[in-house]
Formats: C-alpha cells, structure tokens, sequence
C-alpha cells in the first residue's frame, strides 16, 4: 500500500540508492524534477544561439571545427536531458511550448550577449566551468535517468571548458589588444557566471526540500564557493583580474571571500529583462515553427511505416 512504498521511496533515498522511473515517488518530488530536469534541458538549448552566433565568424578552421563540436554537444546534452524529462511522463513537446510561453525558465547566464569571439573561450572557461561544479554533483543525484545523462555530460563539459581556457591562454600570449579583449569579456561574464548557480540559500526556495530527497547534494551557495575557489588560481595563471575588489583569500575559512552579487539584476534577469530574453525566446519560437513540418512529416512517416509492418 502507499504507507509502504512511501517508506521504500524515503529508504531508497537514505541509501542514497537511485529512483527509477517506474518506482512510486511523490508527485510533489516527480514536480520538481520535471521542473530541474526540463530548464536545465531548455538552458542546454538556448545556450547554443550566444556562441553559434560566432561559428561563421571563427579566426581559423580549427576554431571553427571546435566551435561547431561544442554547439551540437549542447544540442545533444538537451536531448538526453529531455529523454530524462520524457521518463517522468513530460513531452518534449510541451515542456518546448511551456519554455516558448515563457511557463519554463533557462539559465539567466545566456540572456547575456556574445560581443567579441573572445567570449566563445570566456563562456568556455568560466561559464563551462561554473556548469561542471553545478554538474558533477548531480551525477549521484537520487533520480536515476538524470544522474546518468549527467555523467555523459560532464565528460563532454570538461572538453568545453578546456578548449575555453586554452582558447583565452593563446590570445593572452598575443597582443596587447587579445590581452585587452580578454580582460573586457571577463569582466562582462564573471558575476553572471556567479548567479548562475541561484539565488542565495536563504532565498532558495527549493533547495532545503531537493537536499532532503537528494536531488541536490549541495547548495547553491556551496556550489558558488566551490566555483570562486576554483576560478581564482586559473585567472592567476591567466593573468586577467576578476573584476571584484572583495576576492580576498581568507586562511581561516579556507575559501576566497568574495563580494555580494547584484541579486535584483539577477531576479530581473530571470523574470524576463535581461538584455537578451526575448531574442533568445524568438529564436527558439522560430526554429520551433519552422521545423514543424519536419516534425509533423517524420511521425506521418514513422505512423505509415508502422502500418506498412502490421500489413
Ligand atoms: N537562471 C534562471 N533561473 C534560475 C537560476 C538561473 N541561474 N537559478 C535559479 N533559478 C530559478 C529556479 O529555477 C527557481 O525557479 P522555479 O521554481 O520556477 O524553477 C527559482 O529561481 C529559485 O531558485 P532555487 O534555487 O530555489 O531553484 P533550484 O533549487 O532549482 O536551483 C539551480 C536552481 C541551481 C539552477 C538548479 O535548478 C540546478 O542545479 N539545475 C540544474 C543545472 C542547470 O540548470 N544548469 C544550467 C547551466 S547552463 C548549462 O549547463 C549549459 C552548459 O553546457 C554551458
């Protein structure tokens, strides 16, 4: 009865055992995974249109190439992520015309713009980087399908975030202008970068109930922590300067303080006024109108084959 799968649910998750799909959860638990699950497939997606933006504008054919491996991955990373979504019974289709609607959030980081190509190593580096402290943690996260689309993402994340710092390391060892340009992304995506681990924990209003069933295993201001520890040392062997007057190494904590991100720009970011929003939003509205026809093409197909095989 629902006493005892409720008591097998709670023992799955103390085991830190995995939730499968066809075991009994809380519908409030199947909720909140949809809702994860589905933005963090929605920001795979939209996060391919600020650096697609630079694919035809690439310095050279091995910029190029690279660029073009790191957009289809985030295509395929939206893909496994929804197929993670589609096994707690959301579509593909609606949680696309919720994100259209604008019923379904994505990450705020890509509502900033793409100014110069040097952003392509800046979104690398940092914006890949802050994904894999969000990411790896959420490969031992309870849902099963989710922790295993996370383990081929991050493998995949690591290469993104290399092929960024090695990107930015070639133009500081150029000119005084590449050394300038580095410097002027950098400034423009480290603090976007923070917010995108959430709103502080004391005005989190998911994350004590996702630690408790396991979704989480750290809370975002643990995350950001881990992130500003990381970054710091790498923007030293860089040599460009974090534009905060507040990144100090505190040997008592362990950790770099840092100053408070401008949380209304980020709560303004994600109600919708960021500088990109309804770009990004169009965008996505548009190749979805305009691949309808495929799409509707490809189930008449799959529909007739499967006639054609009943005879
Ligand atoms: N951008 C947009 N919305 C955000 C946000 C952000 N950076 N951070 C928080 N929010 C939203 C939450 O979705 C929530 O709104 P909702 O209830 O309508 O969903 C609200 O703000 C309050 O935030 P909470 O901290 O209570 O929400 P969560 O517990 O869900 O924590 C999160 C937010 C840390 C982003 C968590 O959802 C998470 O870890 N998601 C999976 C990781 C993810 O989505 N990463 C996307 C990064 S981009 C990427 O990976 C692409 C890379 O390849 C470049």
């Amino acid at each position: 009865n629902e006493t005892q799968l409720e008591e097998q649910f709670n023992e799955t998750i103390a085991a830190k055992d995995r939730i499968e799909p066809r075991d009994w959860m809380p519908e409030k638990y199947r909720k909140t995974l949809v809702r994860q699950v589905a933005q963090h497939a929605h920001s795979e997606i939209i996060g391919m249109q600020p650096e697609g933006n630079w694919i035809s504008r690439a310095p050279s054919l091995r910029r190029k190439a690279i660029l073009l491996a790191k957009v289809q991955d985030e295509a395929g990373h939206g893909l496994y992520l929804y197929s993670a979504a589609e096994t707690l019974g959301a579509t593909r289709d609606e949680l696309t015309e919720k994100l259209i609607a604008g019923k379904q959030k994505y990450s705020s980081i890509f509502n900033y713009p793409t100014l110069s190509y040097t952003d392509v190593g800046t979104i690398g580096w940092l914006v890949d980087g802050a994904a894999i402290c969000n990411q790896v943690p959420l490969c031992r996260t309870s849902f099963g399908p989710y922790g295993r689309a996370m383990i081929r993402i991050c493998k995949e994340e690591s290469f993104h975030q290399r092929q960024g710092y090695e990107l930015l390391m070639t133009m500081m060892r150029g000119t005084e202008e590449q050394r300038a340009s580095v410097q002027e992304s950098v400034n423009r995506f480290w603090w976007p970068s923070l917010m995108m681990f959430g709103p502080p924990d004391d005005d989190s209003p998911n994350t004590e109930q996702s630690m408790e069933w396991g979704i989480k295993t750290h809370t975002n201001d643990e995350l950001r922590q881990k992130f500003v520890d990381m970054s710091v040392p790498q923007a030293d062997a860089l040599g460009v300067t974090l534009p905060d007057e507040g990144l100090k190494w505190n040997e008592e904590r362990g950790h770099y303080d840092f100053s408070t991100p401008d949380w209304n720009e980020f709560w303004a970011v994600v109600k919708g006024n960021g500088p990109c929003n309804d770009q990004r939003v169009a965008h996505r509205k548009r190749a979805w109108d305009d691949g309808a026809w495929v799409r509707d093409a490809a189930l008449a197909f799959a529909e007739n084959s499967a006639a054609d095989a009943d005879g």
